[in-house]
């Protein structure tokens, strides 16, 4: 490290949407940036970490309309949840803004205006779907239809999730508007483009293999793409739209998708107004010998790895040293899911369990690649507890007892094993070329590979008996002072991944701060401060109260999107004959009872007048059976009787809402009497 030059590095994590909160997944890309950086400072270069809420957009222009606050408001609501989920996760950032700033909005405006001089922006008139109650243009998810090929029913505008079939929104059978339910009109509008032919060659280079700008991996899935052809790319949008107007237009706003990753510039920029010693220019010019990485999820690389560059090179910046893509978090081995309720949230989580834990975890899995990383609930409580507490921790508290007991708290003036400190000083470089190449997950092996010499090297020395025996107070401490000099390199080793730990660490070992090369002399003759557990085990009651209140929210937002969405469009019209056929009856309810094994149904005993039936009404979680009884209500009375796995239905209680707690059932008007006919 010492002969190593010191570098200036930029780095950036991809920007969080402010429309919702961060979840685990955020939080493995937040991880891994974190520890990239934090390696990067603890060996003495110049490294800054920069990120922000990207806060444009239809999705949030239509959140922010359904909440009746102002898409400002919404966006600093997120902002404020974001920076508090990351920060108690240690992330360190440097700057946090908004895309939706001055910054951006002045520098997005300027490299527009560059790619327009440089000759890169088209205009064309496209054909687009058009809602015409909400009079405004519909990205492709905010259609919904039956797939013009398999005919699913409610596939969105783009592809069908059942045959996979990609198709025009316009294409679907019955389409209709996610945001309005009406049918859309299709409707044409003037768009800009950035012209990305002209670049076909630059990217060639840029993104190959050997280029050394994007993983092999992603070097291969670019170069598919380039030979499909790069088209022009629609970065504009016509009002209503949530973004930065077009200069020189009429209701003309720049796609999300072009201003988010200038948000990393403005991010830096803000950082430099506030730091004149660093100079902005220095590392976006196009002359920079600075260095810039972009860690961002594998979906989106096209973005990254194709436009961005493109947009960088037309407009006269430097472009990227580096795009660090990783894979998906899968949980119990499969995607994230909110119906499995295993869509944590960080907030979720950090209501539960220490941030570290997560972070060590994820470190010891994630490598280069972009294979997606599992978190395995009960490999995770099992690794944490016996590598952090079993092994790291362990050591220190092993230790620290009988030198702050037996030598007020001073190490020895001699290591007693010269040697073998020396090869955890030698394991160093390995180590440093592992976590450069993000290979954590090998760092992390090497690290702990260690740990478990050093845990052995105590059980062999056995202090605990040296402790009893008089006269061998010296060897006492030389082996307490070798096993807690282990744990100081250890602990400095660990330092990009438990920030934390290292801080209690670098208190209780009573040194001002770690550095990488702190390793190089050992801590002898030295006062150690007071030692206090540095980490306990998992509670596996956690990681399931965690669950549980995953469960509860994914349940919660379940019922909001219910209450938000919109009454379909009424049915066909019916005669009055059609009407009669349905048989409507005043009904009293006698009993309710639940049914222990269906989530869903209640089962109620019905006075008709002239009878009495049995039917399942779905409606058990908007009511207690306490509640209905005694109550008049509505029943279809000649709906054919349908045999379920608990008995027959004989009819059917009328209710009308969204689902879960948000149902109600029709009640006559005081008078009414068992048996009437509704008519
Ligand atoms: O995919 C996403 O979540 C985007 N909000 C990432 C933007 S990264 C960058 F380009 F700004
Ligand atoms: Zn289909």
């Amino acid at each position: 490290m010492a002969s190593e030059v010191s570098r200036k590095i930029l780095v950036t994590s991809a920007l969080p949407y402010a429309n919702g909160p961060i979840h685990l997944g955020h939080m493995v890309e937040a991880i891994q940036t974190d520890i990239w950086v934090r390696f990067q400072k603890l060996r003495g270069h110049t490294c800054f970490y920069v990120c922000a809420d990207d806060a444009h957009g239809t999705p949030i222009m239509l959140r922010a309309e359904r909440e009746g606050i102002t898409p400002e408001a919404l966006i600093e609501k997120f902002q404020q949840q974001h920076l508090a989920d990351f920060k108690d996760f240690l992330i360190e950032f440097d700057e946090y803004h908004t895309t939706h700033s001055e910054e951006n909005e002045t520098l997005v405006r300027e490299i527009y205006q560059q790619l327009q001089a440089n000759g890169h922006i088209l205009t064309k008139t496209i054909e687009q779907a058009f809602d015409p109650v909400k009079e405004m243009f519909l990205p492709d998810r905010y259609i919904k239809g039956s797939c013009p090929k398999c005919h699913t029913p409610d596939q969105y505008g783009d592809n069908c999730e059942k045959c996979g079939a990609t198709y025009n929104p316009m294409d679907l059978i019955n389409p209709i508007s996610v945001v309005s339910g009406q049918k859309p009109i299709t409707k044409s509008s003037q768009h800009y483009f950035v012209s990305l032919a002209e670049f076909a060659p630059f990217l060639a280079d840029w993104t190959a293999p050997n280029a050394g700008h994007v993983q092999p991996e992603v070097a291969n899935k670019l170069q598919e793409w380039q030979q499909i052809g790069l088209q022009p790319w629609d970065v504009s949008r016509d009002a209503p739209y949530f973004g930065f107007k077009i200069p020189e237009t009429e209701n003309k706003y720049f796609y999300v998708w072009l201003d988010a990753p200038i948000g990393y510039m403005a991010s830096f920029k803000k950082f430099c107004a506030a730091h004149p010693e660093i100079e902005f220019g220095n590392y976006w010019s196009q002359e920079s010998n600075t260095e810039l990485y972009h860690f961002i999820g594998k979906d989106i690389v096209y973005f990254h790895s194709l436009f961005w560059p493109a947009v960088l090179k037309g407009s006269g910046y430097r472009t990227p040293t580096e795009i660090c893509a990783h894979g998906f978090l899968t949980v119990d081995g499969e995607k994230m899911s909110k119906s499995r309720g295993t869509f944590i949230q960080a907030r979720s989580y950090l209501n539960h369990l220490h941030p570290e834990y997560l972070r060590y975890y994820f470190a010891a899995k994630l490598s280069r690649g972009i294979d997606d990383i599992d978190l395995n609930l009960d490999d995770f409580v099992q690794r944490v507890n016996s590598d952090l507490v079993g092994k790291l921790v362990n050591i220190a508290s092993r230790c620290a007892g009988f030198i702050l007991k037996g030598f007020d708290g001073r190490l020895a003036t001699e290591l007693a094993d010269a040697e073998q400190h020396q090869r955890f000083i030698d394991a160093e470089k390995e180590i440093a070329v592992a976590y450069e190449a993000r290979e954590f997950s090998k760092a992390v092996r090497l690290i702990m590979a260690l740990a478990d010499s050093a845990n052995q090297y105590i059980n062999d020395k056995q202090p605990w008996v040296v402790a009893k025996q008089t006269g061998r107070e010296t060897e006492l401490q030389q082996i307490c002072t070798q096993g807690l000099n282990f744990y100081r390199i250890l602990a400095i080793y660990l330092t990009p991944v438990l920030p934390s730990i290292a801080a209690r660490s670098v208190d209780f070992l009573n040194v001002p701060s770690f550095q990488w090369q702190d390793i190089q002399q050992p801590l002898l003759n030295h006062r150690i401060n007071q030692f206090s557990p540095l980490l306990t085990r998992i509670d596996p009651t956690n990681v399931q109260a965690m669950l549980e209140e995953t469960q509860i929210l994914v349940e919660k937002e379940k019922q909001m999107t219910a209450a938000n969405a919109f009454d379909p469009p009424l049915a066909d019209e019916i005669t009055i004959a059609d009407f009669n056929k349905i048989d409507l009856r005043v009904a009293k309810i006698l009993q309710a009872e639940t049914i222990p094994e269906a989530d869903k149904l209640l089962k109620l005993t019905v006075d008709l007048g002239a009878e009495q039936r049995q039917i399942f009404a779905g409606i058990k979680s908007a009511y207690d059976p306490e509640q209905l009884i005694g109550k008049l209500t509505v029943v279809v009375a000649n709906l054919a009787p349908r045999k379920m796995r608990f008995g027959t239905s004989e009819g059917m209680v009328l209710a009308a809402g969204p689902g879960g707690s948000e149902l109600w059932i029709l009640e006559p008007d005081v008078g009414a009497q068992p048996g009437m006919r509704i008519k």
